[in-house]
């Protein structure tokens, strides 16, 4: 069923369905946790059909007392749906504990196999590179192995943050989405469309995957960076959080998005090696480590001449 009235991406009025030209897909959320609410919330406001499914009696209970469609045990799906893995994938020594993963997924695979359709799985939690490929792909294709139901791989990873997860979802500034699949791609950009924000689509799963985990750390460098220059900022009894607003406000790296993105040069000139070296120094002589800064010399000289890349 098509419903067909424009809408305006740009007011928050905009997920009433009524005025919404989409057609509704059916959903499942598996892992309802903060982000497979968030996910689902947004998506049910959209007019989609979203069941959620959590191994958490006590979560499925809340759901279901709020009026939600929701399971402990992943539905067999009879026509097409778009599945979101949303479980925990907490690190550990080698990278990232897939249990969670890795449980979701084969029961997801198990219970397509029993029905018919095609189906999208997209992987929402945050993995390792490489992970939706190898890992979930191999899982679902055993699982699948003598089912008719039809399977692709997506990788969709969410930038919501915690503390204003609903709204975040609902208005996201950025969707990611990555698979080999044309088909998945066109399903997921036009499940997300209607949300607005800026729109990233890339032809595979694992620059998708990378681009979660590159956006946290390039957020926790710059936390530790500045708090590196708080502890400097200290020695002369002043605000380092005053310095701070001001750099960002002043640093092309800051101004600039695309300012040191590209990879494989070193940066050069006079004054970036000089005034890093002289702060190192100076830092040490007061007595204040500066890890932070002594690694970025370290990465910069790990790379060679710009000539070399030429
Ligand atoms: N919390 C955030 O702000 C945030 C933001 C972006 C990405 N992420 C990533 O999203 C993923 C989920 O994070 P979260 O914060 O929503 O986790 P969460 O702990 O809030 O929720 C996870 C839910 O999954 C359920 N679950 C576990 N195993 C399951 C299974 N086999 N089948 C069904 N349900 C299962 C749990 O019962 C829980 O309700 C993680 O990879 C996380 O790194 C989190």
């Amino acid at each position: 069923m098509r419903m067909s009235i424009t809408f305006n991406t740009t007011t928050p009025d905009f997920l009433n369905p009524t005025t919404l030209s989409i057609t509704p897909r059916r959903v499942v959320i598996v892992g309802a946790g903060v982000v497979g609410v968030a996910t689902g919330h947004a998506l049910l406001g959209l007019g989609h059909d979203v069941r959620f499914v959590d191994v958490n009696p006590s979560t499925v209970c809340r759901l279901l007392n709020e009026g939600k469609r929701a399971t402990v045990k992943m539905p067999s799906p009879d026509g097409d749906s778009i599945i979101f893995i949303c479980v925990p994938t907490p690190s550990d020594e080698t990278g990232f504990d897939l249990t969670m993963l890795t449980t979701a997924v084969s029961s997801v695979g198990h219970s397509i196999a029993r029905g018919t359709g095609s189906h999208i799985v997209a992987i929402r939690s945050t993995v390792a590179p490489g992970t939706t490929d190898r890992l979930v792909a191999g899982l679902l294709r055993s699982e699948l192995d003598q089912s008719t139901a039809q399977v692709v791989v997506a990788s969709t990873p969410e930038f919501l943050r915690e503390a204003s997860a609903a709204h975040d979802a609902v208005c996201p500034t950025i969707t990611v989405i990555g698979s080999r699949s044309a088909y998945a791609r066109e399903e997921l950009r036009e499940l997300f469309a209607p949300l607005g924000g800026e729109m990233r689509i890339f032809p595979d799963t694992t620059s998708s995957e990378l681009v979660k985990i590159v956006h946290n750390c390039f957020n926790a460098t710059k936390i530790s960076f500045f708090n590196e220059m708080y502890k400097i900022a200290e020695v002369f009894g002043i605000s380092g959080d005053a310095i701070g607003e001001v750099v960002v406000r002043s640093a092309e790296a800051s101004t600039n998005p695309d300012y040191g993105t590209r990879g494989g040069y070193p940066f050069g000139g006079h004054c970036l090696p000089k005034d890093l070296d002289g702060l190192i120094g100076f830092a040490a002589s007061a007595g204040v480590a500066t890890p932070l800064l002594e690694a970025v010399r370290t990465v910069n000289e790990s790379f060679t001449t710009v000539e070399a890349h030429a």
